[in-house]
């Protein structure tokens, strides 16, 4: 039997993961001293116990109360710890893009993995920074889950923002059973990307762009623009990770999108899908 302790970046996750692998959550304290550094305390017997420890790592202060979760319950002699990322924060600055510069996402995997038995996170922006966990490490996909969401939707493509991203709208169109393709994008810099105008058969169409991340909301912006050009229906823009920074749903909104759709990796107003059903399942697909 897991017992689930909740970070407090992802309580609806770790609240609704516990509801599925029939797991007790686990009684905890967490405060700020006035100076806000951050106090944790596991009120629960967790000694010899398997312990699930769910907590996105965004924004920051989020992966040092990871780091005194992680370490309250190996203090509490739990028997093996398993960490839950639903949003894995840094995961972009996965290599040295120029000379000098932090490769985050390791710098931070690596100091996770000292207090962890296995490591399990949620579409990460590339699939190798798995390999920066020193212990196992497992990723699942909510595409899915969104797809079954947008299935009532009368949607006839799924496009990727970018071609990197093609596999998605795939893996989505089949489970809505429509057409899919991907749009061409260049990133000028981090709040800018430019869509190149592509012929997508968008006229009069429902079309999903589902992309990983949504963050400024640029990329999405500029190609929810493109297809207005091209008269397309409704457009619904979808993504795991919900991280809306700055006025996102302001140029979402004026560009033109029927719906926003996220999931609960990062609670908002938009996370219409639930993502611990995704998450139990593999947990139950690596103890087998
Ligand atoms: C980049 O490759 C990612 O998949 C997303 O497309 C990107 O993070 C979205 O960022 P923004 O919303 O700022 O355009």
């Amino acid at each position: 039997m897991y017992y689930v302790v909740s970070g407090t970046a992802s309580k609806n996750v770790a609240e609704n993961l516990a509801e599925e692998l029939n797991a007790p959550i686990v009684n905890t304290i967490s405060k700020r001293f006035p100076d806000d550094e951050l106090y944790i305390r596991i009120l629960d017997d967790l000694s010899g116990k398997d312990v699930i420890i769910v907590q996105t790592t965004y924004p920051d202060q989020n992966i040092i109360e990871l780091f005194l979760l992680q370490n309250a319950v190996q203090e509490a002699k739990a028997k093996t710890i398993t960490i839950v990322i639903p949003y894995f924060g840094y995961g972009r600055q996965d290599t040295k893009f120029q000379e000098g510069e932090a490769i985050s996402a390791k710098a931070i995997a690596k100091l996770i993995s000292l207090n962890a038995d296995e490591i399990i996170t949620v579409d990460p922006h590339k699939e190798h920074i798995l390999k920066f966990f020193s212990k196992p490490a497992y990723s699942c996909t909510a595409v899915p889950a969104i797809a079954s969401y947008l299935k009532t939707k009368n949607i006839d493509m799924i496009l990727a923002p970018d071609k990197g991203a093609i596999e998605r709208a795939k893996k989505a169109a089949t489970v809505i059973k429509c057409k899919y393709d991907y749009m061409e994008k260049t990133r000028i810099n981090g709040t800018t990307v430019e869509i190149k105008p592509k012929n997508l058969d968008a006229a009069d169409k429902n079309i999903a762009i589902i992309d990983d991340i949504i963050s400024t909301g640029g990329t999405m912006a500029e190609s929810i623009k493109k297809l207005k050009k091209q008269n397309a229906k409704k457009i619904y823009v979808a993504c795991t990770h919900g991280l809306f920074a700055g006025d996102a749903i302001k140029k979402l909104n004026s560009a033109g999108a029927d719906e926003i759709i996220s999931t609960d990796t990062i609670q908002s107003d938009f996370s219409k899908v639930k993502i611990a059903p995704t998450i139990a399942k593999i947990i139950t697909t690596i103890k087998k």
